[in-house]
């Protein structure tokens, strides 16, 4: 069926250089102390995604906040009582914060940490592919700015997506995915969906090459292969385990391999040494046949976060003048609030079993 909306064209998002915080130990232990010294007087938590730097994880842990995957970032902010939220992440991860807890400061260290997805699905043109498919039940990936989410019907992440499109699909609902092509590609093949999908990708993800894959693959056979399903379908087809960030993790930690090629952001690497401390990592290979390079398996948004820039947030913070405070709309809010929240639920439901999805 040809779509009576056409679908856009794959947008091209030139991400920014990449600026990776360098720090010699003593900065960092001096940074450290002083953003622990104003999280306390601030009352705020630390919430870090997977993909930002090492010391960023260490520091949330360290101050009782928490390092994790989009879905458990949404539901931890949520949950937890601080009055100021810190998302280190990118800036969907700080809107969802604040759409959940708008009587919450929710504060970033850089509002220019984007996202390739977000940056693809403006939402303008997201609202009239929606309009123009009114049979449908639009689902968008978290990735997606507070408007987007405003109008669509579910937001999920890449942790529940799959559950959701299969749960909807068992409802007999047609849909419509935003913004991620290939996991839009992903959960269609898992789920026998009717999906209209659009054409967004990631940049970190888009850029692992199957051929290349195989190669070291086959340099290391024992080797299980861990992808993020925002990866491309030859690449997700020659994975051990697809999942989310956390999914991917908990697979190092699971399975009895020695060694293990990944293919998502390297950020992930942190957690994975600590969850299993002696197996061996591999980084999914960028290099190869059409390869740019632009990111190397490392997101350039996500490497905008810093302890300096954290700590300077904060310090502007007590003299009253912040400028990283995510602010929306209040009748977006609301809105998106409403698909967030299904998927929130769908997800509580599931964990006690009071969702059936059959094969
Ligand atoms: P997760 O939901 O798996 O954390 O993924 C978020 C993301 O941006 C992956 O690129
Ligand atoms: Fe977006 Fe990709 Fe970066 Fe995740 S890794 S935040 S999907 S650009």
């Amino acid at each position: 069926m040809s779509p009576a909306f056409p679908v856009p064209v794959r947008p091209v998002i030139q991400p920014p250089p990449m600026e990776e915080e360098v720090l010699t130990d003593e900065e960092r232990t001096a940074l450290k102390a002083c953003i622990k010294t104003l999280m306390k007087q601030q009352d705020a938590v630390l919430v870090a995604h997977y993909y930002t730097s090492a010391d960023l994880q260490d520091l949330a842990e360290e101050t009782g906040g928490c390092v994790s995957d989009s879905l458990e970032m949404a539901r931890f902010g949520h949950a937890h009582p601080a009055k100021t939220l810190i998302v280190a992440g990118v800036k969907f991860m700080g809107e969802t914060a604040k759409i959940l807890n708008p009587e919450k400061r929710v504060i970033m260290p850089d509002l220019n940490a984007d996202c390739s997805l977000d940056l693809a699905c403006p939402a303008d043109a997201f609202a009239a592919f929606c309009d123009a498919h009114p049979d449908r039940v639009s689902v968008v990936y978290a990735n997606t700015s507070a408007a987007v989410k405003a109008r669509a019907d579910w937001v999920v992440t890449s942790g529940i997506a799959a559950k959701i499109v299969k749960y909807l699909h068992q409802q007999g609902h047609k849909l419509l995915w935003a913004p991620d092509r290939h996991l839009g590609a992903y959960v269609q093949r898992v789920s026998g969906a009717d999906m209209l999908l659009w054409q967004g990708s990631c940049v970190v993800h888009e850029a692992f090459k199957a051929e290349s894959l195989k190669k070291l693959h086959a340099e290391h056979p024992d080797a299980a292969v861990l992808v993020h399903p925002e990866s491309p379908e030859s690449v997700i087809a020659l994975a051990d385990v697809v999942g989310s960030t956390t999914q991917l993790i908990e697979a190092v930690r699971r399975l009895p391999n020695r060694e293990f090629i990944v293919a998502t952001d390297n950020g992930i690497f942190h957690k994975m040494h600590a969850a299993a401390p002696g197996k061996i990592l591999l980084e999914a290979p960028t290099a190869g046949e059409g390869a740019t390079c632009l990111s190397c398996a490392h997101c350039p948004w996500m490497a905008m976060n810093g302890l300096r820039k954290l700590a300077a947030v904060l310090d502007s913070v007590n003299e009253g003048r912040c400028g990283n405070e995510i602010h929306i709309e209040e009748s977006i809010r609301a809105k998106a609030a409403i698909s967030i929240q299904r998927m929130l639920d769908f997800a509580a439901a599931e964990k006690a079993g009071q969702i059936q999805l059959g094969d």
